[in-house]
């Protein structure tokens, strides 16, 4: 969006703080809805069935993902917690005071409350978040806490360029943040292009702080996406619960099992509804036959080498300034400088 929209629609989009406090702005760029039956309908009649995992995060399958992070296999959350902890001195030291933090997504509370704790006097954050229902409460809890900070957010689907608004701003830098290795969640051409466009929103001498999950060897990676108490098997399978309530659905989940891992010569963890029978299901008042051990791809999650995480960031116009590990080199969260 060129400048001079943003300017002229944001007067009557934008929800101002009240004098008693609150986040200073929430601007909604409307992004366009998503058409769930479409999706599922396309990806259904592709040879290799196919539903998108942004469609896994219903209430249910939000409460199913907070549940995974707790699971002892999947490494990923508390790692990236507890590594954000130990280096928040050495990101205070780049990043300096009077800092912007952009945040893509507003999922993970403890993650950004970490970072603005370790940043010195912060001066602004804003969330961009395509869920109005997710983002208001984020920044609503977020500006009650941290009443220094100027906190907003913005309705938007971060996979385009995002222009900010003027109240987004306050002198300093910028710093983007996106962690969790949901970045692994996109194809690796996919990935890139989000990389650019992150760079396109920032000045040279701003920062990219990204959290990424690593290659590793399959005996930590299998485990974590198939825990021992079955929390990952309900998250897959949820979807397919989702579609028969929302779709009209007519799927058994008996005649389906949960199915991930890990893909190494693409490095990535693959999952997959398996399912155990010849059957036939209705959806969207459309039919649908699987053969039994056909599956329905659900999600990959890619694992990054160092070396080729900066090269991709490199290639699209960053420096990667540090890039920080835990012990066991599990994880990895990279500072990105705009050049
Ligand atoms: C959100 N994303 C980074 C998670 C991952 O590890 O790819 C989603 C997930 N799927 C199964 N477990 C976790």
């Amino acid at each position: 969006m060129d400048k001079t929209a943003l300017e002229a629609s944001a007067p009557e989009q934008a929800d101002r703080s009240s004098p008693c406090g609150g986040p200073a702005f929430l601007l909604d760029r409307h992004p366009p809805k998503d058409d769930f039956a479409a999706d599922v309908l396309e990806g259904l009649s592709k040879p290799q069935k196919q539903i998108l995992p942004k469609y896994f995060y219903d209430a249910r399958g939000s409460d199913l993902f907070e549940r995974i992070c707790r699971t002892p296999e999947y490494y990923v959350t508390r790692t990236e917690l507890k590594l954000l902890s130990d280096i928040g001195p050495d990101i205070a030291d780049i990043a300096g005071s009077n800092v912007t933090v952009i945040e893509f997504g507003s999922g993970s509370d403890a993650k950004i409350r970490r970072l603005l704790d370790a940043l010195p006097s912060p001066c602004a954050y804003v969330a961009i978040d395509i869920s109005r229902a997710a983002l208001e409460p984020a920044i609503e809890d977020l500006s009650r806490d941290y009443t220094d900070l100027t906190v907003g957010g913005i309705v938007a689907d971060f996979s385009a360029p995002i222009e900010l608004p003027p109240e987004a701003r306050c002198g300093g830098k910028k710093l983007a943040f996106f962690p969790g290795s949901t970045i692994g969640n996109m194809e690796r051409g996919r990935a890139r292009l989000f990389l650019a466009d992150v760079r396109a929103m920032l000045a040279p001498g701003d920062g990219f702080l990204v959290g990424v999950d690593l290659r590793k060897g399959r005996d930590i990676l299998d485990p974590a996406y198939n825990d021992d108490e079955g929390v990952t098997a309900e998250f897959n399978l949820n979807v397919l619960r989702r579609i028969n309530r929302e779709l009209g659905g007519t799927i058994d989940l008996n005649k389906f099992r949960h199915l991930a891992f890990y893909n190494e010569a693409d490095g990535r963890i693959e999952m997959h509804l398996r399912s155990t029978a010849d059957q036939r299901f209705e959806v969207a008042g459309e039919q649908i036959a699987m053969a039994r051990d056909e599956t329905i791809h659900t999600e990959n999650s890619y694992k990054y080498s160092v070396p080729e995480f900066v090269l991709a960031a490199e290639s699209v116009g960053f420096r990667v300034l540090r890039t920080w590990k835990d012990r066991k080199s599990l994880f990895s969260i990279h500072y990105l400088a705009a050049i």
